[in-house]
């Protein structure tokens, strides 16, 4: 893989955790519980993308696939306060569309290589970097219940994710796909941080950050499953301005 580039999180820690963010031509898929911080660090990677190279960013913009209406324009101009850069463009530089069942979801992220496309061929717009799914599983989840459907569920979302990928390297753009799981305090025996069901994502995900509560604004990223990192653990906030140390 050539020139893959870095989306910095915000948190210090956090980006040593990752050699300096999420990456171009790559899945990161961020799982955890409710609250964990997930829709909390979507929501920074695509102010923190629009950055300058000087200040880590990739200047440029992101498509937002919001499936549980959990994107908030307010949040948006909090963290691009933060990070020093204007609201209202931040805002701008952010194409979102709310995704209203699986099949939609779909086609929203072929429909996000025309508009990254659109904007490769405009000389005043931003360059698509960052593709954001979230949630990637919870439509699935609800329209494919049961063990009966669980293979074409699978196959429908092989077939989404082969598409994100398929985006991340026509454009050298970063995927981020968050998956949310219930931590499972009865599992004595297994790992408590797999997920129940398994690694639905399999092998797709290059990256898979395991989140989880710490006390008040703490919470814990863990690195699993890296091609090419180290395991480990990364403490950051989630405060006023964003993700943070
Ligand atoms: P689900 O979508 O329910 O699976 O959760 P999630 O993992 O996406 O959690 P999310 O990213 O929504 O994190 C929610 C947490 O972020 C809250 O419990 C707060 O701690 C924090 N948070 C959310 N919005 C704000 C805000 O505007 N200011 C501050 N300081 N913290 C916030």
């Amino acid at each position: 893989r050539k020139n893959v580039s870095k989306i910095p999180t915000g948190g210090e820690e956090f980006d040593e955790l990752l050699d300096g963010g999420i990456e171009t031509q790559t899945i990161t898929e961020l799982y955890g519980e409710y609250g964990s911080g997930k829709t909390q660090i979507a929501h920074q990677l695509a102010v923190n993308v629009q950055l300058p190279e000087e200040e880590g960013g990739l200047d440029s913009s992101a498509i937002y696939i919001d499936t549980e209406n959990s994107f908030r324009p307010e949040r948006i101009k909090q963290m691009a306060e933060g990070v020093g850069i204007d609201e209202e463009e931040a805002l701008d530089n952010i194409f979102v569309a709310r995704a209203y069942n699986s099949n939609h979801q779909m086609l929203l992220v072929e429909k996000a290589q025309e508009l990254a496309k659109e904007q490769e061929e405009e000389e005043e717009g931003k360059q698509v970097k960052l593709l954001v799914i979230d949630s990637l599983t919870s439509h699935f989840r609800a329209e494919y219940v049961g063990r009966g459907a669980l293979a074409e569920r699978q196959q429908k979302l092989n077939k989404h994710l082969h598409e994100a990928i398929k985006f991340t390297n026509l454009f050298n753009a970063a995927a981020l796909v968050t998956n949310q799981v219930q931590s499972n305090p009865d599992a004595f025996f297994g790992d408590p941080t797999r997920p129940i069901g398994g690694n639905i994502l399999g092998h797709m995900a290059t990256f898979r950050l395991y989140l989880r509560k710490s006390k008040g604004e703490k919470r814990i990223a863990r690195l699993v499953d890296s091609p090419c990192l180290p395991e480990g653990e990364g403490v950051f906030t989630i405060n006023k301005e964003g993700i943070r140390d």
